[in-house]
């Protein structure tokens, strides 16, 4: 199959396209560069443009006629920018995405996979969210996922577009060759901080909330190997028809996790066995907006989608590390 891949610069962009290819699939990249690296493009085909051009659409559509599918993961993804710069994030993933999902429709490419986040669910008891948890999105980002995704819904009701709405939880970990993975030159997610505190470009690790009503006081997450979720979309976009009349409707939303809640303290501990020494770990107040979290219920995935994860946290942490060595030499800083 050839799938557009917008936002196939970008983190999980970049190795959806590898797992596309491993697939025996041909990946089609559309990115502005806003933030995604040139070099995680590698020699795909590529268009670099914004998604809300339609003539670029047309041309790609024009010179890829047999495009299957359409994986929109472009957007703007930073929190606590989308709390300064509210415009920008409106524009970008909500005005830009309706665009691109009209030319879509009217160039006839009706199957569309979306990105959506866990960031859109509200504080259950027991952590774990299913598809149909209460939404309570806490940021600007994730009410521009809320938005698309309600936008989406609607319009696969009333016209051909089709829609899988993909809600990732927390992907950490790199492209199995280590040739992409985290690209921001100081990541704010946990992850990337361990990694900097363990590798001593930060003193140390700082656990932000530790009075949370979880089994250990810090924030609950479930982190997903950035390599099984690009395999979900995999399956997705082979199984796009089959989805869809499986769950008989137009659209639908999926939760992308691995079905296991895991505190900040577990994954320090989980860091530690991995990396073989103790990292200088600092506590102190949640930020503000900080979310205690939640977990993935996987039902849907597995019984619907026919997915499930194949990697452990420790694989991923394994890649984590891993890619922080060698990122200097792909992208030309540490
Ligand atoms: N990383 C996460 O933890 C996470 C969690 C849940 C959902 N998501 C969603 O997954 C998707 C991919 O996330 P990521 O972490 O790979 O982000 P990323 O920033 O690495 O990738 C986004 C890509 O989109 C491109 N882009 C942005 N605006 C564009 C536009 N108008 N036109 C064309 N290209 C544009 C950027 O250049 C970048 O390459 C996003 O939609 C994000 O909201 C990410």
């Amino acid at each position: 199959m050839k799938v557009l891949v917008t936002g196939g610069a970008g983190y999980i962009g970049s190795i959806t396209a590898k797992a596309l290819e491993d697939g025996g699939h041909t990946p089609v990249i559309l990115d502005s560069l806003l933030t995604g690296p040139r070099v995680f493009v590698k020699d795909r085909i590529f268009y670099e443009g914004d998604i809300a051009d339609r003539d670029l659409l047309s041309r790609v559509v024009d010179e890829h006629p047999d495009i299957d599918a359409t994986i929109h993961m472009a957007a703007r993804i930073v929190v606590p920018e989308s709390v300064e710069q509210p415009y920008e994030y409106y524009r970008d993933n909500v005005a830009k995405s309706l665009e691109l999902f009209d030319q879509l429709d009217t160039l006839g490419k009706s199957r569309v996979l979306f990105s959506s986040s866990a960031s859109l669910y509200g504080l259950v008891e027991d952590f774990e969210v299913t598809e149909e948890s209460p939404l309570e999105p806490g940021s600007p980002y994730a009410r521009t996922k809320l938005m698309m995704e309600m936008a989406l819904t609607d319009m696969a009701g009333a016209t051909d577009l089709r829609a899988i709405i993909l809600r990732y939880f927390n992907p950490i970990g790199s492209d199995p060759d280590l040739e992409s993975g985290i690209y921001v030159r100081e990541p704010s997610h946990v992850l990337g901080q361990l990694v900097m505190a363990a590798q001593g470009q930060k003193d140390a690790f700082t656990i932000t909330g530790t009075e949370h009503p979880t089994r250990d006081g810090t924030g609950i997450r479930d982190y997903i190997h950035v390599w099984d979720l690009a395999q979900a979309h995999v399956r997705a976009v082979e199984r796009f028809d089959d989805v869809l009349a499986e769950v008989d409707a137009p659209s639908t939303i999926i939760n992308v996790g691995t079905g296991d809640g895991v505190t900040v303290r577990e994954l320090v501990a989980a860091f530690e066995k991995v990396f073989g020494r103790s990292v200088p770990v600092r506590e102190a107040p949640p930020r503000p907006g900080d979310a205690v979290g939640a977990f993935a219920n996987v039902d849907k995935a597995r019984d619907v989608l026919g997915w499930t994860t194949d990697l452990t946290i420790e694989d991923a942490i394994e890649s984590a590390l891993a890619w922080g060595q060698r990122r200097e030499t792909v992208l030309g800083y540490a």
